[in-house]
């Protein structure tokens, strides 16, 4: 239950409410409560400073003068003020006739003023004892102490039924604890209201996903109309459906490419297998379905080899057997390789440079990316005398080789495509002399797995320039 962010919202909102509500409820009540007391004490302080000028003692007679307005408001049997005079040794002078049979509750040897509730006849009673000793009432202090000591001077008791004060606090405190829980409810509807509307947009923001990775990849999250905390949600996941898209676009397009490059060879097998098989033939009949069969397969054995290596390349763990590489070496060993198909053509291969910095690498990686390279720049050159120029410099971090052409060129709209699997800019003309459209791919990822990248420059009819940038050793240079 409080995995839901919105029930911890509330639980939380609701708990600090409450603790907040209950603190103001306390503190409210305390206040009540003590303006109520205070007030009722002193009523019954004046009240019995006011008895206690109406007692006068001439030689040891004790005399009250109490005006009809006090013997009403004492002296009513359902008035709730009381009064009692005590000696200080307990012994009552006078009562009020509100007391009836009861008497005021009075401790022998108190001779302070004091205030207390206590329960008469099971009322709730606030009763103020007030020790007015004889002189003081004279205003003679220095007497009063001694006639205190020889048990003269009076204890006026004063008293009052406060059931309705005690009343209206509890009815306070009724309302306050209602208005607490009421505040709470609307508090926590209001809460859970704003908090299923604010989490509103991230189910709508889910169900569209959930939608997506259903059915089709082209939907996306709307960005209008939502709070702007979840626009950067939202566009992030647009961006990821975005290349998942692509992604997903691009291997259809592959997969759907690479069906197509074989199709070609295996029916060049298959339909000249079924013509020569349809009567007897010759000899060299036979010869020339033959060569004809094994020129397709080898084709087919091409293009499954170079799709074995992209696809080891692109495998999320390739293993790489790092060694120290001299690029100068791996460049020769290339062009060994390739100088058969460059004398061929009639092209002079140059090497020129710093030939000697090393870097850590997959020796059979990089001997294939720069034969793949070669083989491009020999492959695309039909111009008489071309020439194909290797380049070797150290750069910062990295070691630099350019492979520059004077062959036909790329047109400036095919350089962003020619690293795409199958691209080839002239199909039929690739065909014819071999091409797959795989080469720049593969050396794509291997530049990329030994921390580098490849840049290409063109002008068709002038030539290509192919730089390879490779993460060099700590020092740069000797093996
Ligand atoms: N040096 C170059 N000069 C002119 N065009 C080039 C050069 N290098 C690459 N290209 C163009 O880029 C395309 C892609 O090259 P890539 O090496 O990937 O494929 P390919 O050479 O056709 O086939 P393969 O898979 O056998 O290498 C080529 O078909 C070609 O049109
Ligand atoms: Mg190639």
């Amino acid at each position: 239950m409080l995995s839901s962010i919105k029930t911890r919202v509330i639980a939380f909102y609701m708990v600090v409410l409450f603790l907040t509500l209950s603190a103001l409820g306390v503190f409210l009540y305390f206040s009540l409560h003590k303006i109520v007391y205070n007030a009722i004490d002193s009523s019954l302080l004046s009240r019995v400073k006011a008895l206690a000028t109406l007692v006068t003692e001439n030689d040891n007679e004790t005399e009250f003068k109490f005006s009809d307005d006090v013997m009403w408001e004492y002296n009513s049997p359902k008035s709730k003020s009381f009064f009692q005079i005590r000696r200080f040794d307990g012994t009552t002078l006078e009562k009020s006739a509100s007391l009836r049979d009861s008497e005021l509750p009075f401790q022998t040897g108190e001779d302070q003023t004091s205030l207390k509730t206590i329960f008469l006849n099971g009322e709730p009673t606030r009763l103020i004892n007030f020790y007015a000793p004889e002189d003081n009432r004279h205003g003679n202090k220095e007497k009063s102490s001694a006639v205190k000591n020889k048990g003269h001077g009076l204890i006026i008791q004063c008293a009052e039924d406060i059931e309705d004060r005690i009343d209206l606090i509890q009815s306070y405190s009724i309302v306050l604890s209602l208005s607490i829980l009421f505040i709470m409810f609307i508090s926590a509807s209001g809460g859970f209201l704003i908090a299923k509307k604010a989490l509103t947009p991230i189910k709508e923001i889910s169900e569209t996903i959930d939608r997506i990775s259903e059915s089709n990849l082209s939907e996306r999250v709307t960005e209008k109309n939502i709070p702007s905390e979840l626009r950067d949600l939202a566009a992030s996941f647009n961006r990821t459906f975005d290349s998942l898209e692509k992604a997903f676009n691009r291997q259809k397009q592959f997969t759907a490419d690479a069906s197509h490059e074989l199709r070609t060879p295996l029916s060049v097998i298959l339909s000249q297998g079924e013509v020569a098989l349809r009567r007897e033939r010759t000899a060299g009949e036979y010869r020339d379905v033959l060569s004809t069969t094994v020129e397709a397969a080898r084709m087919m054995s091409q293009i499954v080899q170079k799709l074995l290596t992209l696809a080891r390349l692109s495998s999320d763990k390739v293993e790489l057997k790092i060694e120290d590489i001299n690029i100068g070496k791996t460049i020769h060993e290339a062009v060994k390789l390739l100088n058969p198909l460059a004398e061929q053509k009639g092209i002079s291969i140059n090497i020129s440079g710093n030939e000697q910095p090393v870097i850590h690498g997959d020796r059979a990686l990089l001997l294939k990316l720069f034969v793949n390279l070669m083989d491009n720049a020999i492959k695309y050159t039909d111009v008489p005398n071309g020439k194909v120029d290797i380049f070797i410099k150290k750069e910062k971090i990295f070691v630099v080789t350019e492979i520059k052409d004077t062959g036909s060129g790329i047109p400036e709209e095919d350089l962003d495509r020619v690293f795409d699997r199958f691209y080839r800019v002239d199909k039929s003309r690739s065909k014819e002399i071999g091409g797959i459209g795989l080469g720049l791919s593969i050396c794509k990822k291997i530049a990329k797995l030994h921390g580098g990248r490849i840049e290409i420059k063109s002008k068709v009819g002038e030539g290509t320039a192919v730089t390879v940038y490779l993460r060099g050793d700590k020092d740069g240079t000797q093996a």
